[in-house]
């Protein structure tokens, strides 16, 4: 929202949140304090804010005086329940829907930002129609295809736009004027219209699409490692055919962050109700590979440790799932840790953006999902600490095992970080930026992922 900001002096944007702590921190004069991470966002609030941008929590009002309200909520993957770790949580949605149609007096555009289940749209249109003062609403799929770390860049330079609608002339009516929006600094031709449905599809898809590209050369990362065979070889090799493309065949800890595995599991959910098993079973296998993948490279660390992490410490560089956020959701370091712990290790992390807080938080939620006693969660707990730079990460560690691929991780005095380490001083390249020769000559036993390595 602060991007069209931004980009349409001409229309004023009011972002709105029930939490005032959160509104109070987008208010926030010091930019550093906003509650989100992303390159690039501070300067474009700092520009927009009190112009044509507000952040406020009187949510009421400005579903007054909007023309076209946009719905962005969490839809987490529903933790209850029918459908439960498989269907999209649409409690949020549908609050707002219901809020919108209890306030609105005159008529909106609504369009849904938030990822969520085919059709949808239908039943918020339900819901308005309800609304008590006669108000008309038009409801419009417009899904969000930026990434986290370079969501400003995504804005500013999208691949395209997506906008669903309805097929009537109020539909087409109100998809114009969407249009009209993103026209103002993304080339017409990328803005694609289709039907509601395809829309909400769509980005199930794509995303489904990105994660089975990841899980097909993690799959191929295990082959690698017994045949000798190198999977960044492979994936160039494999890459350079122009109808399969370089782009997402990094071979990775396996893929975490918030979109991945939840739309999956919502695809194969939809799939499942309506009776296609082999779909769903398809689908399902994008996820069962990355599971593997987190499983497979934590089994390595403690095949290396001969199956004796207890006492040991092991450092982890990162903790998000991916470099340059600080959002940590699904990300391999929470499986990791939490089997590691379990079997008695100490495992001490540096992350830039991460505090240990949100660490246990992530162990805690996971834990007391699976119901294990308030005793044990804290036992464990202890056992996790966070540090201030990677090497201190790894004094005494055992070993080190590089899970998020930030930058500063490539440019370590790697001699002075092997003699602070236990010997044999063992090294987990998760995400293959290190150089491996390097710290093969300094002493390390080195492993990276799609490589073999001997024991
Ligand atoms: C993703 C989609 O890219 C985006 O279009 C959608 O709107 C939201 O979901 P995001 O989750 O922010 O974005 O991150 P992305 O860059 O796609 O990475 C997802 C995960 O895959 C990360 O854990 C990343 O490290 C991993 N990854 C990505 C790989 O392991 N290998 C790759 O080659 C690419």
């Amino acid at each position: 929202m602060a991007v069209i900001a931004r980009q349409c002096s001409n229309i004023t944007v009011t972002v709105v949140d029930i939490s005032e702590e959160r509104i109070a921190a987008w208010n926030d004069a010091d930019l550093d304090n906003l509650p989100i991470y992303e390159p690039g966002l501070a300067e474009v609030v700092a520009k927009a804010r009190n112009k044509n941008l507000f952040f406020s929590t009187e949510v009421d009002k400005a579903i007054q005086e909007a023309d076209m309200i946009f719905i962005a909520v969490n839809t987490p993957t529903k933790t209850y329940g029918k459908g439960k770790g498989m269907a999209a949580d649409l409690t949020h949605v549908e609050q707002c829907a219901r809020r919108i149609a209890e306030v609105a007096t005159s008529d909106k555009i609504v369009v849904e930002k938030s990822t969520l289940p085919v059709r949808t749209a239908e039943a918020i249109q339900k819901i308005l129609e309800q609304s008590p003062h006669g108000a008309q609403f038009e409801v419009l799929s417009n899904p969000e295809f930026l990434a986290e770390g370079t969501a400003i860049a995504d804005l500013f330079k999208s691949d395209r736009v997506l906008i669903g609608g309805r097929r009537t002339p109020k539909g087409e009516q109100a998809v114009q004027a969407l249009v009209d929006i993103y026209a103002n600094w993304i080339p017409r031709e990328k803005i694609v219209t289709t039907n509601v449905w395809s829309s909400e599809l769509s980005k199930l898809v794509s995303n489904a699409f990105l994660a089975q590209r990841i899980s097909s050369i993690n799959s191929i990362s295990a082959l690698c490692e017994v045949t000798g065979a190198d999977v960044e070889e492979v994936a160039t090799a494999v890459g350079k055919d122009s109808r399969i493309g370089p782009k997402f065949l990094r071979a990775s800890v396996g893929f975490g962050g918030s979109c991945f595995q939840k739309d999956i599991l919502n695809l194969v959910y939809l799939s499942e109700q309506y009776g296609l098993d082999e779909v769903a079973d398809y689908w399902k296998g994008v996820i069962t590979i990355n599971d593997y993948q987190k499983n497979r490279f934590t089994n390595r660390i403690q095949r290396a440790l001969l199956n004796t992490v207890n006492g040991k410490k092991i450092a982890f560089w990162g903790w998000a799932f991916k470099k340059d956020t600080n959002d940590t959701r699904e990300s391999a370091a929470i499986y990791m840790a939490d089997q590691l712990l379990s079997e008695g290790a100490e495992i001490i992390v540096y992350d830039p953006k991460v505090p240990l807080a949100r660490m246990q938080m992530d162990l805690q939620i996971l834990w007391e999902y699976r119901g294990e006693m308030k005793t044990e969660i804290n036992g464990k707990l202890a056992k996790l600490y966070s540090v201030n730079s990677p090497a201190a990460a790894c004094t005494k560690a055992q070993a080190l095992a590089v899970i998020t691929e930030w930058d500063v991780f490539q440019t370590q005095d790697f001699e002075t970080i092997f003699n602070q380490m236990k010997k044999p001083a063992f090294v987990f390249d998760g995400r293959k930026i290190l150089n491996h020769n390097q710290l093969q000559s300094i002493g390390f036993t080195a492993y990276e992922i799609g490589k073999e390595t001997e024991d």
